[in-house]
This record gives C-alpha cells, structure tokens and sequence, in this order.
C-alpha cells in the first residue's frame, strides 16, 4: 500500500512528549490522518551521545510510523543553529540584516539533508508520496533524486518567501533555488509568498511560470498558496470547556475585574514582541484611565536558546518588561504580566476564551496560528477583539480584524484603545467574519488541497489559490 511520507526538521514522538510552542505539529498530525498509511520521518530533537543514534530507528504508535534520527553535536550546530536558524530564519523573515553566513553551516546544511535522505530511502516504496515541510530541508528532494528515488515529492514553506531583492542577498542563492526544483509541487502560506517565488525564478534562474507551473529537464513543478489553518471547531469545543477549569478561574480571579490583553508567541525576534510592550506603554501613556484597569499576559516560551540574536531578544524583551512595570506599576497592579513557559492546548484555548484583546503583531510571519487560535476560541456571544499585525499571512484571510502597523506605536497603542471600547454589537459582527473565514479553511482542508493535487498529474488551475490574490 502507498504510504505518506511527512518530512520535517523536527518530529513530535508519541512517548515523552514535552510541550513545545511551534505551528508545525498539528498541520502534520491533520496531513498524516488523512492518508491509509503514513509515517513521519526526521529529527529525533537530541543530540547523539553515541555514534549509532545517527542511524534512524523507526515506531509505530496509533497506525503512524515515526522513523527518527538524532543529530551530531556539529550538526546540530551547523544545519540546525547555523545554516536553518541563524542564515536561511531571518533571510525569509526578511532580515538580511540578521544573516551570520558561513560556508561551514551551509555544508553542514547539505551534509545533513544527505543524511536524512539516506536514511529515508532506506524505507521508501516505488508508490509512496513525500511531503517535505519547512526551511530546514530545501534541498531533500535533489537529495533523494540523487539517490534515484522517483516518487512525488511536495515541499511546504511554512516561512514568508522574500522579494528575490532581499533573496539574493543569500551567498549561493542560485544553488539552494535549483534544489527546489527536485519538488513536483511547492506549496506557500499566501499568494504574494507564491509571487514573490515565481517572480525570483523567472528573474534569477529565466524560469517563467505558465498556468501556476514551471518546467525543467526533468520536471514539470505546480507552484499554489495553501494558506495554513487550525482545528477550528475542535478548538472552539475545547476552550468552551476549559473556561470553566480551575486554572482559567484562579487566573481571572487573581485580575479582579481587570480586562485581560494577551499575546502568545514563542520568543523570537519575528513576533515583534519588544515593539509590541512599546506600543503597549504608548497606550498607557495616551490612555490614562485605562490604567489599573488591564493586564497584559505575555505567555512567551524560549526558543533556539542557544543562538546569540535569541539570547539578544530575551534580554530586551525582559527589560522592557521590567520598565513599563516599574514605571506604570502600583503596588497592587502589574501592567505586563511575562511568563517563560509553554502550556497546553487547552490551557492556551481557555486563555485566548477569557482575552478581551489579543495582541498578534508580529514584524513578518508565514501565516501565524495564534491569530486564528484566538478567534476559534472565542465566545461567540461576547467575543474579544483581534489586533492583527498586516504582515502576518493570516492578515488576508483575518480581515475583520484590526489591522495595524507593527513598527507604528501609535497605531498599535489606539487600536488597544479602540479594541478595549469597542461595542458588544461590532465585536460580535467582526467575530462572526472572521470565525467563518477560519471555519471555511480549517486544518483539514489545507492537507487535502496539498495532498490532492500532489498525489495526482501536473494540471494547470482548478481548486487551487492562484499566485495572485
Ligand atoms: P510559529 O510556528 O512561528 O511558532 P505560529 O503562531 O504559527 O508560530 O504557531 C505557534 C503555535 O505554538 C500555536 O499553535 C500556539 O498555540 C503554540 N504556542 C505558542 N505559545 C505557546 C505556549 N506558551 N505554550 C504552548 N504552545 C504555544
Ligand atoms: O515554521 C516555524 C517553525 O520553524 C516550525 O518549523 C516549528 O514548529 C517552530 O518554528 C518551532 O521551531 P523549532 O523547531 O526551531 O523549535
């Protein structure tokens, strides 16, 4: 029987599962339950203390296979740390400015992505689909083609994809490109990611696009946005019930009558969190009545703690925190409450319930499942109200939110002001927009598109976003 094959830099074993923030798990999950049999191969999350930890081993746990491999410690460094998070991050989060390129990550980028397709091969069926996800494996698909496997294989970029202005800054470029081209279907968050990816090929490598496909010697790629989603309805089920936990319940006791602002974001210079806590203080500045009167929870997890530009971050974001507490504070209220930690689903789902206002602004983000989380969980009777940053993807699906600027404190400070105000009657309306916007392309959905149009011939259109909006 052909399997589905998911492939990413990390995968989520079944056993000694530890809570981790990160929106690839569940869209994985919802792709690997749609298939009759499916295995998901990558990163074990360890580095090898011994050297035979670097061969996969596979498990089997509720009809998914899970086929693991650890890392050495120079790989982690160089793929992981160096080449994925430090040189490919910030280049497709439009931060050139942040890129640390050296040649020793790049080889370690590609050394790596041999062995992962060496170690996959090993268990591949001529009639088996791939489905490669994110920035860490660019390059699997030339991998495996060298190898000699033949099977459709389809990359998901769950990143923004750059204006090639910015692309081109990347040293060997051309090189990581035209491994794209080992794909037979690419897939991208929004259209203007799609664009700017076509554009980059026509530009850079004189490759057109024709009908959302390009063709090579070898092969003809589809190129579409599938904009990611979440488990819409399972999470609206999920924080109706959790409101009433014990946890949601000492939480809004302890804020008194204070309404609750909340931002969730794993710690990365992405999210805009220090702009954020700035334009948060511009709002206390311009608003003075509103003081005493909020809170604003920051549930922030640290993440890739070992790359100097994160460890820059925490320390800012802690100081800004500091400040606005101590400048605005009283002794019996806290403007900004920050936490380090990661929590469950559900108790994200009956925080996001309790939220008058969640503030979702970061500087650049592929699609950001926050945003959506927050609206799915929602009382549709009295909802809160979603800020929503213009350069998040969900901004084109989101567009009853209030959509701000950013890097524009005024803007994000009044439309708090505005949220905070707003009347039960245009929360409502607003909620209803958007919760049927999330509703019509949940999870679900997003697989079957890719995996539709992947496990059948190159057509051109039909049933798909077109490159444009
Ligand atoms: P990214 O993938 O860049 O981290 P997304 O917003 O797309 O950003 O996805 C983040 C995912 O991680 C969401 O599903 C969110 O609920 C989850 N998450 C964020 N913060 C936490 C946290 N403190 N604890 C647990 N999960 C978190
Ligand atoms: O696309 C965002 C992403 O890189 C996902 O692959 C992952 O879920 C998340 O960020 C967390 O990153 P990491 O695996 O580096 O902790």
């Amino acid at each position: 029987m052909a399997k589905l094959i998911v492939v990413s830099n990390r995968v989520t074993l079944p056993e000694g599962r530890v809570l981790r923030a990160g929106g690839l798990e569940i869209a994985i999950k919802s792709a690997l339950s749609r298939a009759p049999a499916g295995m998901w191969f990558g990163w074990s999350g360890k580095v090898a203390v011994q050297p035979q930890a670097l061969q996969a081993r596979t498990l089997a746990h509720d009809g998914i296979l899970y086929r693991v491999t650890d890392l050495s410690e120079e790989d982690f460094n160089e793929y992981y740390n160096g080449f994925a998070n430090r040189v490919l991050w910030p280049i497709l989060h439009y931060r050139l400015d942040l890129a640390e390129f050296s040649r020793h990550d790049l080889s370690g980028y590609m050394r790596v992505n041999t062995h992962f397709a060496r170690q996959l091969r090993q268990v591949l069926e001529p009639d088996d689909y791939i489905w490669v996800h994110d920035y860490h494996l660019i390059p699997l698909a030339w991998a495996l083609r060298n190898l000699g496997c033949t099977q459709r294989i389809g990359f998901f970029l769950h990143t923004p994809f750059p204006p090639q202005e910015i692309l081109i800054g990347l040293p060997n470029h051309e090189r990581l490109m035209r491994d794209m081209l080992g794909y037979d279907l690419i897939g991208f968050q929004t259209a203007d990611d799609a664009y700017n990816f076509s554009r980059y090929l026509a530009r850079q490598l004189g490759l057109p696009i024709h009908d959302f496909t390009f063709r090579t010697d070898e092969r003809t790629v589809m190129v579409a946005a599938f904009p990611v989603g979440v488990e819409t309805e399972k999470f609206a089920r999920m924080a109706q019930r959790t409101q009433h936990a014990h946890f949601v319940k000492n939480m809004l006791k302890s804020l008194g009558n204070r309404k609750l602002i909340i931002g969730v974001d794993r710690l990365d210079y992405s999210k805009g969190i220090t702009y954020r806590l700035q334009a948060f203080e511009r709002f206390l500045l311009n608003n003075p009545q509103w003081r005493s009167a909020v809170t604003y929870l920051q549930i922030t997890p640290k993440s890739r703690t070992d790359i100097p530009e994160y460890a820059v971050m925490d320390r800012d974001v802690g100081a800004t925190v500091g400040h606005i507490n101590g400048t605005y504070g009283e002794v019996d209220w806290t403007p900004v409450r920050y936490v380090n930690r990661p929590y469950s689903r559900a108790a994200l789902s009956g925080l996001f319930r309790t939220a008058r206002v969640a503030l979702v602004t970061p500087l650049r983000d592929g699609m950001n499942l926050v945003a959506k989380e927050y609206i799915a969980a929602q009382d549709p009777e009295d909802p809160g109200v979603l800020i929503l940053s213009q350069f998040a993807g969900a901004a084109q699906e989101c567009k009853a939110a209030l959509i701000v600027n950013p890097y524009d404190q005024d803007n994000v400070g009044n439309a708090i002001a505005q949220a905070l105000a707003m009347p039960l009657d245009e929360r409502k309306s607003r909620h209803k927009l958007l919760y049927d916007a999330i509703a019509k392309n949940d999870i679900s959905l997003w697989a079957e598109r890719f995996l539709s149009l992947l496990m059948r011939d190159p057509v051109s259109g039909g049933g798909f976003v077109p490159l444009r909006a």
